[in-house]
């Protein structure tokens, strides 16, 4: 076919040579002011904000409120919401065997169903979902276990209002503040897996609830959300540090990948990782295992860098969120819906930016299938 011929649909196929990366990996696929990850120099900034120093001197609320408006006001509040009566029944109505990750996805939607959630999304929309969600989780792992749910006690920020509902009683500062670092890390990470769901979803103009449904349930992949508990598990298969290096060799003749490692964009150590092993490090209550983790973490990474000299395989932050997870006394099933709850501050933040300067999203997708013919006869 010469450049001036119209290519037809026996040879468009061959003739699409437009660039194609699988996974999108390393595409542009659109422009954000909330956060940038600095894959190649380990670094990670809120609105030019070192994560480092928020993790310091900030809070989850602060943090969700600075991504919400721009505005840093460390004082800034967000007290968990009440559950509406109907999403209440649903909850109550789901089998106790039903993953956090499931319970919390439809609760979500449930939420949505009984809003005015009109367009265009607002800031108090990302708030009133941002706060709800922490009451949920608490409410469904509560009522798993035959218990009753705990009301919201307005007094106490999000994070600390979510243990207080979780356990019944109020956390120690020392706890509170570990799971607030956690949730810190956790609320915004560019255009990861789940975010780029909710951007898809805002672009349709369709509502926040529906965005964030669909988030945790892009979330609910172990390659996304699913590895701190992960990592507990491999631990336990490890057992002692003499153990470390014959079974991490193990599971990489197995095929396995090592949870807690690697990571599409990070080549360099993650440093919501090194800031979350800062936090894990000083928590009152660590779990037992966390020393086992440091150790086990040196031989991972040389044996890594053994096995794919052409890949930089770092830490990721989800080897040291599990010992914080753990630490704050939550159930490893509960890891991934947490990490939804921490990024609920990203998402609703996505949606905002998204609504702001909205295109539908729509990109092309390059056919390689049979090119055009006759149905057989007969
Ligand atoms: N252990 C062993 N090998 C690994 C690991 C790992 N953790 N991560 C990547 N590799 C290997 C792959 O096997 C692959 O080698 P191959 O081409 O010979 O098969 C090579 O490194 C490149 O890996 P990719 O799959 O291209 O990396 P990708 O960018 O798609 O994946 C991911 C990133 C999913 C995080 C991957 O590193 C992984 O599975 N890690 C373990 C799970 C994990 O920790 N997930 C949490 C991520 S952090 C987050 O989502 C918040």
């Amino acid at each position: 076919m010469t450049e001036t011929q119209t290519p037809d649909a026996t040879t468009a196929p061959l003739a699409d040579q437009r660039p194609y990366s699988p996974g999108l990996e390393g595409v542009l696929a659109g422009e954000t002011a909330l956060s940038k990850v600095d894959g190649e120099r380990g670094r990670l900034i809120y609105r030019g904000y070192r994560i480092g120093d928020l993790v310091e001197r900030g809070s989850y609320s602060a943090v969700a409120n600075l991504l919400w408006t721009g505005e840093w006001a460390p004082a800034h509040r967000l007290p968990t919401e009440p559950i509406p009566g109907p999403v209440l029944e649903i909850l109550k109505a789901l089998p106790t065997s039903t993953k956090p990750m499931d319970a919390l996805r439809t609760a979500v939607s449930a939420w949505g169903a009984t809003q005015d959630l009109p367009w265009p999304p607002t800031v108090d929309q990302a708030r009133a979902v941002t706060s709800f969600s922490p009451s949920a989780l608490a409410a469904f792992a509560r009522l798993r276990e035959g218990k009753e749910p705990v009301e919201p006690d307005p007094s106490l920020d999000l994070v600390e209002g979510f243990l207080y509902q979780l356990k019944g009683e109020r956390p120690d500062p020392g706890t509170a503040r570990a799971l607030d670092a956690y949730f810190v890390v956790g609320a915004e990470h560019g255009f990861n897996a789940s975010t780029f769901t909710v951007r898809v979803i805002t672009s349709t103009r369709s509502d926040i609830a529906s965005a964030v449904a669909g988030a945790i349930g892009t979330m609910k992949g172990p390659l996304h959300g699913g590895a701190p508990s992960e990592v507990v598990d491999q631990l336990a298969k490890v057992g002692s540090v003499e153990h470390a290096e014959e079974w991490l060799r193990g599971a990489l003749d197995r095929g396995e990948r090592l949870m807690g490692f690697g990571h599409r964009v990070y080549r360099a150590y993650d440093p919501r990782a090194a800031a979350l092993r800062k936090v894990a490090e000083g928590m009152e209550h660590k779990p037992d295992w966390l020393q086992l983790a440091i150790q086990v973490e040196d031989v991972a990474l040389r044996v890594l860098a053994e096995r794919h000299p052409e890949r930089a395989l770092k830490t990721n932050v989800e080897f040291y969120a599990a010992p914080v997870l753990q630490g704050v006394g939550l159930t490893p099933d509960l890891f991934p819906a947490t990490f939804s709850l921490a990024r609920h501050a990203g998402w609703t933040a996505h949606v905002l930016e998204q609504s702001g300067d909205n295109r539908l999203i729509r990109p092309d997708v390059r056919y390689i299938g049979p090119a055009e013919r006759d149905l057989p006869t007969g």
